[in-house]
């Protein structure tokens, strides 16, 4: 049973909760601007994503709070100044980062108040935070009112002017996830760090065509052990194995010879999960 949400039935608190928990984790933009008077602002925005390359492209939505239906600091200051960075938030200063959401007067920056320190950009007036191994210095091409209540989003829309990236978060000329160590935002509370354990690498050809779901034998497709992510390993093979795969890994590795079809598809769920998928594939061809 799915539980049915229809907008406009519930408080926008509680469709906000949904939304931000269901769209998770989102990336968080750490953005720094001017006021008018030259007085830094510095606060994060999750509702933020990266949507072209040429020309590049980053939009985040400020939003009318819910509370009194007030637009807050960042997005005045880009309506007055037309620019601002989009600095990235890795672990090390995720708590700085929280710390910065919470509503300081607008005449105090929030920079002093969270311990980071404002270094110049290249391309515009809007300071860096030298703490963040990226900056995305952006001109504002436009921003798009959603709605007049509380809760509407004002998307802002950027232009990528340059991209500063510190040398200790690369390796050979890559940004490294594990040296970057970003944070997610989902919904309460809740953050994600992405690096370690909680990285997953998942190589998928696009340019060769696979076999497909339907594409695998029947009695593979449906399996009572094998799980739909390990189907879709052997469905990402871009073909079927032949009779002499299944001789040449036979020879190879003769080990499951004697074993039954479910036993076959055990040592085949083990193999897809060492990354031995080809292995596991030859061997189920065996099972039939
Ligand atoms: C991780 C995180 C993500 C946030 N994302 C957004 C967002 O996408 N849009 C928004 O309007 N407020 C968001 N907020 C709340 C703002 O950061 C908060 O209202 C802040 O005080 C706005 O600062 P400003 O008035 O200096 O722009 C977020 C807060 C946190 C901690």
């Amino acid at each position: 049973m799915k539980k049915q949400i229809v907008p406009g039935t519930i408080s926008t608190k509680d469709l906000h909760q949904y939304i931000i928990g269901a769209v998770a984790p989102r990336p968080i933009a750490f953005v720094s601007t001017l006021d008018e008077n030259g007085i830094a602002n510095l606060a994060p925005y999750s509702f933020f994503n990266a949507f072209s390359s040429n020309p590049p492209i980053l939009v985040f939505s400020s939003n009318r709070r819910v509370s009194d239906n007030t637009t807050k600091d960042t997005l005045h200051n880009v309506r007055q100044t037309r620019e601002c960075v989009v600095n990235v938030v890795p672990f090390s200063i995720v708590r700085q980062m929280s710390l910065a959401s919470v509503e300081f007067p607008s005449e105090v920056s929030e920079f002093e108040k969270v311990g980071l320190t404002p270094e110049p950009s290249q391309t515009i007036q809007a300071p860096r935070v030298a703490e963040s191994p990226v900056n995305m210095e952006c001109r504002v091409k436009d921003i798009i009112e959603l709605g007049e209540h509380g809760g509407a989003g004002h998307l802002i829309i950027c232009e990528v002017t340059l991209i500063s990236v510190s040398e200790s978060v690369m390796t050979e000329q890559r940004l490294d996830p594990n040296k970057l160590d970003l944070m997610g935002r989902l919904g309460r509370n809740y953050y994600v760090r992405a690096s370690g354990a909680a990285l997953m690498e998942i190589y998928q050809s696009v340019t060769e065509i696979p076999v497909g779901f339907d594409g695998l034998p029947e009695h593979i497709r449906t399996s009572s052990v094998l799980t739909g992510n390990q189907l879709a390993a052997l469905a990402s093979q871009v073909r079927t194995p032949a009779a002499e795969d299944v001789e040449r890994i036979k020879e190879e590795k003769g080990l499951w010879m004697g074993d039954s079809m479910l036993e076959k598809h055990v040592k085949a769920a083990t193999l897809i999960e060492e990354g031995k998928v080809w292995d596991a594939f030859c061997l189920l061809m065996t099972a039939s």
